[in-house]
């Protein structure tokens, strides 16, 4: 009966996989900070994108980890043909062609030396328009390495239009515009500077939003619409299904929700302990991003909870 009345379902193509590839490494590096995460070589990449569109998720966002010695201050592997990201990005475009949604990282905190997710003036302060530029550099370079959709997550104003401007201008119309709309500066992302190996001292607050604020978050919406962003996403997810509640409620373009590297870090450690039952806690949480209003969930989750739902 509970079935037959269920008001919300999760279905493996609403799950999305993140997915971490680091240069330099001969075998899978795992990730301390959430066990069952790793840091994939090309090849073991490979293997894991093609168990995830096996189980049938919807898409796979994937996240480069350049060589400590190949960062640099405007994060030159990011639009580098030969960056780790593009490379993969490449590999598992011809690997898996058009037979899931491949989703790509626009942003240059995992390539720059000083952790940043754009690059800096003199004064050490992150550069707005400076950076947008480096960004639409990087979005035709993911475009052209065969990304379908573009997640721009580095909140800069103006990303959204510019990177559009730029990939048609390059002509990747049909390439389309993940906007991390509502990206909040966030405690739960501590797990995700381990996995790409950050360098970042200090916190991202002068470009993410704070958490205090809900209306804000109703003005990046605006604007990433405005600027013709196709998918919107408000991250994290579990601290912030108010938000994901008020943009659903009045967008008609899909929106996403990123449970991320924080939020699985709490269920694992706490199921660990033996203080939650993991396999429900995975369901209940992905459930309630579903049903705050998220169309689309990016969780780590996404294999095996596919593979479960199948
Ligand atoms: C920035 C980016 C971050 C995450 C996704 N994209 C880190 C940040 O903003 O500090 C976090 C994802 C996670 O914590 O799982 N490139």
């Amino acid at each position: 009966m509970r079935r037959l009345v269920a008001e919300t379902s999760v279905e493996p193509r609403h799950l999305v996989l993140p997915v971490f590839v680091a240069d330099g490494i001969d075998a899978p590096q795992p990730i301390s900070s959430m066990p069952g995460v790793v840091q994939h070589t090309v090849e073991s990449l490979r293997t894991a994108a093609a168990e995830a569109v096996g189980a049938g998720v919807g898409g796979i966002m994937l996240f480069g980890v350049p060589k400590p010695e190949d960062k640099d201050g405007v994060g030159s592997g990011a639009d580098d043909p030969d960056g780790i990201l593009n490379r993969a990005l490449r590999t598992l475009r011809d690997d898996l062609g058009d037979t899931t949604v491949l989703m790509a990282d626009t942003c240059l905190d995992e390539f720059t030396d000083h952790g940043h997710c754009g690059v800096l003036d003199d004064h050490g302060r992150v550069d707005n328009d400076a950076s947008v530029e480096r960004y639409v550099s990087m979005a035709v370079a993911q475009a052209q390495a065969g990304a379908h959709l573009l997640g721009p997550s580095g909140m800069m104003d103006g990303q959204v239009g510019a990177i559009r401007a730029g990939l048609d201008g390059a002509g990747f119309l049909d390439t389309g515009i993940l906007a991390y709309t509502a990206k909040y500066a966030s405690a739960f992302y501590g797990p995700f500077r381990e996995a790409v190996a950050s360098t970042l001292q200090g916190d991202r607050r002068t470009y993410q939003q704070d958490t205090a604020n809900r209306g804000e978050a109703m003005r990046e919406l605006e604007l990433d619409l405005a600027e013709g962003a196709d998918i919107v996403m408000v991250k994290p997810a579990m601290s912030y299904l108010d938000i994901v509640r008020d943009v659903a409620n009045v967008v008609d373009v899909p929106v996403a929700a990123y449970q991320i590297s924080g939020e699985y870090a709490m269920i694992t450690a706490a199921a660990e302990r033996g203080w939650i039952d993991r396999d429900a806690a995975i369901v209940e949480s992905v459930t309630s991003i579903r049903r705050a209003g998220a169309s689309i969930v990016l969780t780590y989750w996404a294999t095996e909870l596919a593979t479960r739902l199948l």
